[in-house]
């Protein structure tokens, strides 16, 4: 993981009956990390995918040298988190308000060897943090109420962005230890530099990167791809 900038492709805007190509295609394209979206209609009025689908693209995954992002729009969480270690997972971030016990939850997702982190909904305030900074390897703010792809970026998430960043920075200061900072919804190569410059350095794009024509060129995201990075390089 050498760039600065992660680019986590959202799987739920690709072509499921061809999972694994997409996967391999979008990687090659110069993107770091698959982001998993676990739905459970129930949390969120959507139906996703679970820890088979994660152990299927496993290998494929990590062969390309991309980390898998497991983010939990399930409640609880506690039941479902080993599976998803045991499937692959990286990471696991799940949201506060589908955990009884946050910080169990947290230690839980490192107990079984993953990297930790907490999901903000656009109305959940960043003070679920106050306690658990020394638990969390990553934040994700989302920049849309969670449940679908395709919905337009909340532009109030700059500013929460720029908060959370704040926090990140005086942690590291204060303990060398760094925390990423992800986001997700409604992000394109239009607006990716302004998120970029709020503080964010983890971007999920899912209609952006795989709305492009469902051809069979394996070069097929080269150019979405290369229209963020270069957003991305002039910050
Ligand atoms: C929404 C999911 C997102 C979604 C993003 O609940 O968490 O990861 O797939 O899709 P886009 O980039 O289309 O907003
Ligand atoms: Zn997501």
């Amino acid at each position: 993981m050498d760039n600065t900038f992660r680019i986590a492709p959202s799987i739920l805007s690709a072509n499921f009956a061809k999972l694994g190509q997409e996967i391999e295609d979008v990687i090659k394209s110069g993107t770091d990390i698959v982001h998993f979206d676990v739905m459970d209609n129930h949390y969120v009025p959507n139906l996703t995918i679970g820890p088979l689908v994660c152990d299927a693209i496993r290998d494929l995954s990590h062969n390309v040298g991309a980390l898998i992002d497991v983010h939990l729009m399930v409640k609880p969480v506690d039941r479902i988190i080993p599976d998803f270690a045991k499937a692959g997972a990286d990471i696991i971030t799940f949201h506060p308000e589908a955990s009884e016990h946050i910080d169990r939850s947290l230690a839980l997702i490192r107990d079984h060897g993953c990297k930790s982190g907490l999901v903000f909904n656009p109305a959940t305030p960043l003070s679920y943090l106050d306690y658990v900074m020394d638990k969390v390897d990553m934040i994700l703010l989302m920049s849309v109420n969670p449940g679908f792809g395709g919905q337009k970026f909340i532009p109030a998430t700059l500013d929460k962005l720029k908060q959370a960043r704040a926090r990140i920075d005086a942690y590291t200061e204060k303990t060398g230890r760094q925390i990423w900072l992800e986001v997700d919804g409604g992000v394109n190569a239009n607006n990716i530099a302004e998120i970029a410059k709020a503080g964010a350095d983890t971007f999920v794009a899912g209609s952006a990167i795989f709305g492009s024509p469902k051809d069979t060129d394996p070069n097929r995201y080269d150019s979405v791809v290369a229209s963020m990075r270069a957003a991305l390089a002039a910050v």
